[in-house]
C-alpha cells in the first residue's frame, strides 16, 4: 500500500514509518522541517512539506502522492510548557485534531480513500464514575473540568469524523519511550507530586507498541475505535515511584488535593485522583495485537535505563529552593 503519514516525523510517526516499511508499503511522511524531512528519506519515507492546517496544502499534497491510505500522527506537542489552562496547552493540538482531521479527510474523499486511521487519546477522558477501567463503549466524561473541555472537544471531534468517514480512530495511551518525553524532566526534579491519595488511573503504552497497532489498524477495515494501551491500568501512586525509580531520580513528593490545586489546577487534580483507565481487550481481540511491554512496569526500565543519571538524592535545602521557585512561577 502506498501510506501517507501526516506527522510522520514525530514521536509515533518515527516508529511507525520503519514498521510500515518493514512490511512492504511504500510511505508518505510529512514534516515542516528539511533537517526532520531527511530523517524521514533515511527512515525509508518519500517526504513531502505539509502544513495541516493549510487546507489545499493538504489536497494538493493528497492528491499528488495519490496513496491508498492516510494516517493522521500530527500534533503540536513538543516543548510544551504545561500552565493550568490544558486547553491553552493544547490549543494547536486542538485545531490539528479539528481543522487538521478535516482537511486530511476531505483530501481523502477527493482522491478516493476510506481507508483512514487517526491517533486520539484513551486516558483521562471517560466518565469519572464506575469502573476504574473502561472499554471504547463506556461513556466519555460528560462534564470534563472547564480548563479542559476544548481538548476534549477536539478528540470527539477528531473521532466522530473520522469514524463517520468509515476510518479508525486509535485511543493511545499515554505515550512513553520518546527522547523528548515532557514527563522526563519533571519527574526527574521531583515536581510532579502524587496527588490526594494519587487514586487516578492512567494507561500507558511503549511507542514502539502504538506503532505496531496502528500497522494492524490500516489492515482492518472501518469504521471503529480502539484502545491502545498497555495490560496494566495503574494509579498515580503505583506507576510514579517506578517511573522516578527507572530515571534514577529521588521518590515523587505528596501533595493534597487544595495544595495541587493551587500551584497545578483542577485538570491535574482530577487526572492525579479521579481519572479512569483504558482496557485494551477489543484491540487485542480485533487487530490481532499483543503488545511487546504488556507494563509499564518493564517497560519503563526498558525505555529509560540508558538515560537514567547515576542515582543520587538532592539535598533538602535544594528541594526547598525548588519549590520556592515553583510557586512563584
Ligand atoms: N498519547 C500521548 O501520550 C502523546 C501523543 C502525542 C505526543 N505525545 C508526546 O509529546 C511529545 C512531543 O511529541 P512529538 O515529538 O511527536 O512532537 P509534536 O510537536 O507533537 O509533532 C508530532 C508531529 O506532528 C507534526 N505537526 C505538528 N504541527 C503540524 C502542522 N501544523 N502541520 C503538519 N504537521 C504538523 C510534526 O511535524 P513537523 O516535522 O512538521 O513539526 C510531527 O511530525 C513526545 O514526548 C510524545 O511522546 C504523547
Amino acid at each position: 500500500m502506498r501510506v501517507f503519514v501526516a506527522g510522520a516525523s514525530g514521536a509515533i510517526g518515527t516508529r511507525l514509518v520503519p514498521q510500515l516499511v518493514d512490511r512492504g508499503h511504500e510511505v508518505i511522511g510529512t514534516s515542516r522541517s528539511a533537517e526532520k524531512a531527511e530523517h524521514l528519506r533515511a527512515l525509508g519515507a518519500e517526504p513531502v512539506a505539509l502544513d495541516l492546517l493549510d487546507r489545499s496544502g493538504v489536497r494538493r499534497a493528497v492528491l499528488e502522492a495519490a496513496p491508498d491510505a492516510i494516517v493522521h500522527q500530527a500534533t503540536a506537542l513538543a516543548d510544551l510548557n504545561f500552565s493550568r489552562n490544558f486547553d491553552r496547552t493544547f490549543a494547536m493540538t486542538n485545531r490539528l485534531r479539528t481543522e487538521g482531521t478535516d482537511a486530511l479527510l476531505a483530501a481523502a474523499r477527493a482522491v478516493g480513500v476510506d481507508r483512514f486511521v487517526a491517533q486520539s487519546f484513551a486516558s483521562f477522558r471517560t466518565a469519572r464514575e464506575g469502573a476504574w477501567v473502561k472499554s471504547e463503549d463506556d461513556p466519555l466524561d460528560p462534564a470534563p473540568p472547564a480548563k479542559a473541555r476544548e481538548s476534549n472537544a477536539a478528540m470527539r471531534h477528531l473521532e466522530e469524523a473520522v469514524t463517520n468517514a468509515g476510518g479508525i480512530a486509535l485511543r493511545y495511551g499515554v505515550f512513553y519511550g520518546a527522547a523528548n518525553d515532557g514527563l522526563i524532566e519533571p519527574v526527574r526534579k521531583r515536581q510532579y507530586p502524587i496527588v490526594g491519595d494519587g487514586g487516578g488511573v492512567a494507561s500507558w503504552i511503549h511507542l514502539d507498541d502504538a506503532a505496531a497497532a496502528t500497522v494492524l489498524a490500516l489492515g482492518h477495515d472501518g469504521p471503529g475505535i480502539f484502545n491502545v494501551v498497555d495490560d496494566e491500568p495503574a494509579p498515580v501512586r503505583e506507576w510514579l515511584p517506578v517511573l522516578a525509580e527507572a530515571l534514577g531520580a529521588g521518590p515523587p513528593r505528596r501533595f493534597p488535593r487544595w495544595l495541587a490545586r493551587l500551584f497545578a489546577g483542577e485538570v491535574a487534580v482530577v487526572m492525579g485522583t479521579e481519572a479512569r483507565g483504558a482496557s485494551n481487550a477489543k484491540a487485542k481481540r480485533e487487530l490481532g495485537w499483543q503488545p511487546r511491554y504488556p507494563s509499564w512496569r518493564d517497560g519503563f526500565v526498558a525505555a529509560y535505563k540508558s538515560t537514567a543519571p547515576a542515582k543520587r538524592h538532592r539535598a533538602e535545602p535544594r528541594l526547598k529552593e525548588e519549590t520556592r521557585r515553583e510557586t512563584s512561577s
